[in-house]
């Protein structure tokens, strides 16, 4: 069969596309559109070269939640031993539903709620990745109202460009995200001195769809330099938490592979502990939050054609998705392949995808050459993450289902929304 390029979970059989062993027609005819079709073995196979790439170390691979909050998927995830990285109570929840082991749990966020903060001490997450000296001050106290200590790490902002989309960088000094690398040796001093607090680590995020290592390997030596000062001090960390950030491949992005990856981050992190005279296991163990290279090129977002128009001199496919379901186009220009479901030989046109909200950005793909007929089914590819987990209701529009191809089988994971859910919380006003 011949794979899409490399998505091998998504192949050509008998003229139709298809999910592993699922022809797309067939989910489409079952479950509507549009759908999210997701591939278990796509998953699995991306997990398992994070797992192998680290086994025998003391290191923790973390799915970065808010890629994908399926519980089907993290639940997959959790039977493979993955910890889970979130940024918000709602996420705990998810992750906590799925059977995931909350001392695998790594939070982060720049702005969590003292409600947050309770939750996560009382489900014994495995850290709080706090980014601000008066975030310590707050988890410090309650912490302290609930008679317990929190494991901490700082978030630092490593000052490097990860070479990524404005809207996707945090490690830059002037992003919101963490403490400035040349404060957070004060403000380990201060956290050392919260009564309860422990320190555990050091974490750093720079950014995400990077496609380079060297990025990952200067933000590291940041770290690895702070550690050396925090020893000077007599403040031991125990782990460095990589964050996430790892690209893939979209269109013709070549991101290094998720081993190759892993293995200059230990490298170098070896090299480090050998010069200190350590013994490996006396180095830090490594923590990584991973969310697009975990799931991104194991979904697409199926949709059918509703109508072709002409408007001037351009050729417009309005498809039953939209922005509200795939965000990413609209809000970062971002390319995703789209390929017809059941490719036919007649002659292509020049089409722009859009969606049929009422929006000039609502647009998922442009002048992408296609031979379309109405009533055609597409396929959005690349739509693992970052997908689903950003859409909304605007234009109080339904949202897809989702489904989870494993094999032959289709299981469904998220039924599509009815609309009267949509409006089931609001209240019309009293009479008076
Ligand atoms: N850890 C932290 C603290 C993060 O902020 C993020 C993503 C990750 C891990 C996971 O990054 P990943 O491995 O997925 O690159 N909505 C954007 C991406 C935003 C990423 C936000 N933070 C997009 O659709 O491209």
């Amino acid at each position: 069969m011949p794979a899409i390029a490399n998505l091998p979970a998504f192949a050509l059989s008998g003229n139709t596309l298809h999910a592993e062993g699922v022809a797309l027609t067939d989910i489409a005819e079952r479950f509507g559109t549009p759908t999210w079709v997701y591939s278990r073995s796509a998953i699995e196979s991306a997990w398992s070269e994070f797992a192998q790439a680290t086994q025998g170390r003391r290191a923790l691979v973390c799915f970065a939640i808010k890629a994908n909050s399926n519980l089907a998927i993290l639940d997959l995830l959790a039977r493979h031993g993955a910890g889970f990285d979130i940024v918000s109570g709602g996420e705990l929840a998810r992750v906590l539903a799925a059977g995931g082991d909350p001392s695998k749990i790594v939070f982060s966020g720049v702005g969590k709620s003292r409600e947050e903060m309770r939750q996560a001490l009382a489900a014994g997450v495995r850290c709080f990745n706090v980014e601000s000296e008066s975030e310590l001050v707050q988890l410090d106290a309650v912490a302290g109202s609930l008679g317990l200590t929190a494991p901490i790490s700082l978030r630092v902002n490593p000052d490097v460009d990860a070479g990524t989309h404005p809207y996707i960088s945090t490690g830059l000094r002037d992003n919101k995200f963490g403490i400035a690398h040349d404060r957070a040796l004060a403000a380990y001093r201060q956290a050392a001195q919260l009564p309860n607090l422990r320190i555990e680590g050091i974490d750093c995020h720079i950014g995400s769809q990077i496609t380079e290592v060297e990025p990952f390997l200067a933000a590291l030596d940041r770290v690895l330099d702070l550690t050396d000062q925090l020893a000077a001090e007599g403040i031991v960390i125990r782990h460095l938490d990589l964050g996430g950030g790892l690209g893939i491949t979209y269109r013709d992005e070549t991101p290094p592979a998720r081993g190759a990856m892993l293995a200059a981050i230990f490298e170098r992190i070896d090299a480090w502990v050998v010069k200190r005279g350590l013994t490996p296991a006396e180095g830090p163990e490594v923590l990584f939050e991973f969310g697009r290279a975990m799931v991104g090129n194991a979904g697409l977002l199926l949709t059918r054609v509703e109508v072709l128009k002409r408007n001037g001199d351009r050729h417009f496919a309005v498809v039953d998705a939209a922005m509200n379901d795939l965000m990413r186009p609209a809000m970062y220009e971002a390319w995703h392949d789209i390929v017809a479901v059941a490719p036919t030989s007649a002659p292509a046109e020049n089409y722009d995808i859009v969606g049929p909200v009422c929006e000039s950005g609502d647009w998922l793909g442009r002048d992408r050459q296609l031979a379309l007929a109405e009533g055609d089914l597409l396929a959005i590819l690349s739509a693992g993450a970052y997908g689903m987990s950003m859409s909304s209701n605007y234009n109080t529009r339904t949202r897809g289902a989702e489904v989870m191809v494993d094999g032959t089988a289709v299981h469904l994971v998220r039924e599509r929304e009815q609309i009267a859910d949509l409006f089931a919380g609001e209240h019309r006003l009293p009479a008076r």
